[in-house]
C-alpha cells in the first residue's frame, strides 16, 4: 500500500498528497478516471458550447408574442424562479403554473401540477374553459409521457393562430437525455433535458401541425396549427432510440436558427 501512495505522489508532480485510508485513495483514482474519460470531457465541452449560444427562450417567446396584433395571453407550465424567464415575458396577461417541486417558495398563480391545472381549466374550476392562450410555454416535468400530455392539453386551450413553445427539445448527448434527473455523476453534469425530445418528435410526425426547433438554449421547440414554420418529419424512429434521433437530428427536430425562424413567421 505504501508503494501505491508513492506512485500517486509522483503523478502529482511531487506535490505532497496524503491519503487517509484506502477509500480516500480509491476516490482519488475515481476522480482521475473521470477527468480523463472521453465522454466526460466531451460532455463538459458540449455544455460550454450550448451555454455560449446567445439567444434565449424568452427572446424567442417575446418575438412570437410581438407578432400578434392584439393583446396577448401567455401561460408558462413549470416556472421555478420567476426572474429566469417568466418576468422577462412581454405579454398583456400572464399565468404561471408550478407545483413547487424545485422551489417550494415559488409565488406562482397556480401552485399545482400541469395535469391538475388543465383539469381545473376544463371543468371551470380554475379560470374558465373559454380561456385561450396565444403562447403556452411547456417547461414542467421533462419526461416524455408528461410532456406529451402537456402538449395535448395545451392544444385544447391554444388560439388557432397560437404557438406552443417547449424547452429542452435538443439534448446534445444521451446523458443529457437520461430519464433520471437525480443522477449527477454524468458527462452532462447538472444539465438535464430529460426525454422531452421524444414527445416533441412524436408531435413532429403529426400531419395536422407545423413545427420546428430553434438551435439554442438546449433546443426551443415550437408547434403551430396555422403557421407553416416547418412540415412534419418523415424520419422513422419507431423505438425513439437516442442514436437514431441524433444521427437524423436536423430533420427529426427541423432544427433551424432564430433568424430562419423569424423569416418563416413573416
Ligand atoms: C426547468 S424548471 C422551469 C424553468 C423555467 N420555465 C425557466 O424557463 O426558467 C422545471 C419546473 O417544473 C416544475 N414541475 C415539476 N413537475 C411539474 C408538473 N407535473 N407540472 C408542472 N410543473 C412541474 C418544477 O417544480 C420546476 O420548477
Amino acid at each position: 500500500m505504501i508503494k501505491q501512495f508513492k506512485k500517486i505522489q509522483t503523478k502529482l508532480k511531487n506535490e505532497l498528497v496524503c491519503f487517509k485510508d484506502k477509500d480516500h485513495l480509491e476516490l482519488y483514482r475515481l476522480g482521475l478516471t473521470y477527468s480523463k474519460d472521453e465522454f466526460y470531457r466531451r460532455g463538459a465541452e458540449i455544455n460550454t458550447l450550448e451555454l455560449n449560444k446567445s439567444i434565449y427562450r424568452y427572446d424567442i417567446i417575446n418575438h412570437i408574442l410581438s407578432t400578434f396584433k392584439r393583446p396577448t395571453v401567455y401561460l408558462e407550465i413549470g416556472v421555478r424562479y420567476l426572474e429566469d424567464n417568466f418576468n422577462k415575458i412581454e405579454a398583456n396577461t400572464k399565468y404561471s403554473v408550478d407545483p413547487g417541486v424545485e422551489n417550494s417558495d415559488n409565488p406562482v398563480d397556480f401552485k399545482v401540477t400541469s395535469d391538475v391545472f388543465f383539469n381545473g381549466l376544463e371543468s371551470n374550476k380554475l379560470l374558465d374553459n373559454n380561456t385561450k392562450f396565444d403562447v403556452i410555454f411547456i417547461d414542467g416535468l421533462h419526461l416524455a409521457e408528461q410532456v406529451e400530455r402537456d402538449i395535448e392539453n395545451a392544444l385544447k386551450f391554444l388560439n388557432d393562430d397560437g404557438f406552443i413553445v417547449l424547452h429542452d427539445c435538443n439534448p446534445p448527448t444521451e446523458f443529457h437525455a437520461s430519464e433520471t434527473y437525480e443522477y449527477r455523476l454524468s458527462p452532462s453534469k447538472d444539465f438535464w433535458n430529460g426525454t422531452t425530445w421524444k414527445a416533441f418528435f412524436k408531435y413532429r410526425q403529426n400531419p395536422n401541425l407545423f413545427s420546428c426547433c430553434i438551435d439554442t438554449d438546449w433546443g426551443v421547440g415550437i408547434i403551430s396549427r396555422s403557421k407553416n414554420i416547418g412540415e412534419p418529419t418523415k424520419i422513422k424512429n419507431a423505438y425513439f432510440e437516442y442514436k437514431v434521433f441524433s444521427s437524423n437530428r436536423k430533420e427529426s427536430l427541423n432544427l433551424m436558427s432564430f433568424n430562419d425562424f423569424k423569416l418563416r413567421l413573416k
